[in-house]
């Protein structure tokens, strides 16, 4: 019976301690590591896509999803510091649930991950174009360098082919099959680029905030806690959910931690907290400095962001939920152009680490899935030169490129969550059901108030998910339909521990 194919955790730990990675990453280049991979296409572009979702009470938004994460990294804290190996989400429900909720999860971490970065691909071509729709700091004359206005959005979006997205989308991929992966100077480089950008946007919007601006506060309502199409408070907490992601690339780094226990908790929550404060100031200095108010449809609603008609109402508009750079949009509506474009070159320097993790990530989780007879054996070959899981990479890469050329980033960033929220959710589960079954092992880190904390964080991720984009939850269950039938017709017969090979 599949729910019985657990495999042991005692097992999971061996085998862990069996490979020797070097434990060199202390808190604060795991903080460091958690904060890279969070500030990204999240804060740098979604934040129109929010405002256009719930205007100036996109701030709310920024709150609930902050709230959601934050009980998830609690629970995250606990599962990761007990079982610090990598794999993540997948590992621990494998121990946890058995090996058939363990697939599922795995498999909606490939919405997490290779989604989610795909998502990141398309906000960096939004920051590139932008770069080169204007004039680089006066190098070149305003608009010499555009591409033509079909190669800059996706045809879902309402143009042809993103070609910075799918150029990018490769770039990484073969820095990825090169052995390129998490080196922590230059994560630490690139943290700091983002950290100073984000800081001199705040400091620059929030003295321009005027109260006007936030009026009204809340033109898309709250949304439906119980399901909308991801308009009003909610669904713009759905979206910018995608901000906060990534947190759990720490835990992914377990193997190579000093003292993991005490630090993957500092590293998973100190990263969530640091980028809750930058991000609460951002949405707040840019609401409240040029406004924030959707472009309406014919029902008075706000429109859905990345659609053609969409595209068509925003034609000419300076408003910020039609910017596909908005943090760099609104320095230059406050007239400092120089800096905008500052800040535009920082997302262009420093979100290709994004998605270079996520990849990476997905990657990962693919090698642990084909290891344990889950995906064939081929997605677990490696490179003979760069040691690499090339096949894989490739695989991952090409799909993510195609993607980020086609699709609008909201909705990427939207199905990616989706999977998110459903990883997070069987972790929080999975820190009651290992209290309840093992109450003895040893926890370095307890979720505080965990009877009460884990169930919030479920219900949390539930209510963002049915507040997602009927688009993103369509995607969510036919992906997992798909990953049923692939369970029942491969792994299921496959699965090592299925054959007795546990280890
Ligand atoms: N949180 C990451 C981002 O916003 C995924 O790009």
């Amino acid at each position: 019976m599949i729910f019985w194919r657990i495999k042991p955790l005692d097992k999971i730990l061996e085998t862990a301690e069996k490979k020797s990675l070097k434990r060199q990453l202390g808190p604060i280049q795991l903080t460091l590591l958690g904060i890279g991979a969070v500030i990204g296409t999240g804060i740098f572009v979604l934040t129109a896509e929010a405002a256009q979702k719930a205007g100036p009470g996109m701030i709310l938004a920024f709150v609930i999803a902050a709230i959601v994460c934050g009980l998830a990294a609690l629970a995250y804290a606990e599962l990761a510091a007990m079982i610090p190996v990598s794999g993540s989400a997948y590992t621990y429900s494998y121990g946890v649930f058995g090996e058939f909720i363990a697939w599922i999860v795995g498999w909606a971490l490939v919405l997490e991950y290779a989604i989610g970065a795909t998502a990141v691909t398309v906000g960096w071509s939004k920051y590139m174009n932008g770069l080169l729709n204007n004039d680089l700091f006066g190098l070149v004359a305003k608009g010499s360098l555009s591409l033509p206005t079909w190669l800059q959005t996706g045809y879902f979006s309402g143009g042809g082919f993103n070609l910075l997205a799918f150029l990018i989308g490769l770039a990484v991929t073969w820095l990825l099959v090169i052995g390129t992966s998490k080196s922590a100077r230059v994560n630490a480089v690139l943290v700091a680029i983002k950290i100073v950008a984000l800081a001199v946007f705040i400091l620059i919007a929030i003295p321009a905030v005027k109260n006007a601006n936030l009026h009204p506060f809340l033109p898309g309502g709250w949304g439906n806690p119980v399901g909308s199409n991801g308009i009003g408070v909610l669904g713009a907490a759905a979206s910018i959910f995608f901000a906060y992601v990534g947190f759990d690339a720490v835990s992914t780094a377990a193997e190579e931690t000093k003292n993991p226990n005490r630090n993957i908790p500092i590293g998973l929550i100190g990263a969530l907290l640091i980028c809750t404060v930058f991000y609460l100031l951002v949405g707040y200095g840019a609401a409240g400095s040029i406004g924030a108010q959707p472009m309406l449809g014919a029902n008075g609603m706000p429109l859905d962001p990345g659609t053609p008609a969409m595209t068509a109402a925003c034609q000419n508009s300076q408003a910020l939920v039609c910017s596909g750079e908005p943090l760099a949009h609104v320095m230059r509506v406050l007239g400092h152009p120089v800096i905008g474009n500052l800040i535009g070159l920082a997302a262009v320097i420093a979100l290709p680490s994004v998605i270079l993790m996520m990849m990476f990530g997905q990657t990962r989780i693919f090698f642990t899935m084909s290891r344990d007879g889950l995906l064939p054996d081929a997605f677990s070959a490696v490179h003979p030169r760069f040691f690499t899981p090339h096949v894989i990479t490739y695989v991952t890469g090409i799909v993510v490129s195609f993607c980020g050329a086609l699709f609008p980033v909201g909705k990427l960033a939207d199905t990616s969550n989706a999977g998110t929220l459903l990883a997070f959710a069987m972790v929080a589960i999975g820190v009651l059901i290992l209290r309840r079954r093992q109450p003895d092992r040893p926890r370095p880190f307890r979720t505080p108030l965990a009877w009460i904390v884990c169930p919030l964080a479920v219900i949390g991720c539930a209510v963002l998910f049915v507040n997602l984009s009927i688009v993103a939850k369509s995607v969510f269950v036919v992906w997992a339909l798909i990953g049923l039938v692939i369970y029942r017709l491969y792994g299921y017969r496959r699965s090592q521990l299925a054959n007795g090979n546990a280890s």
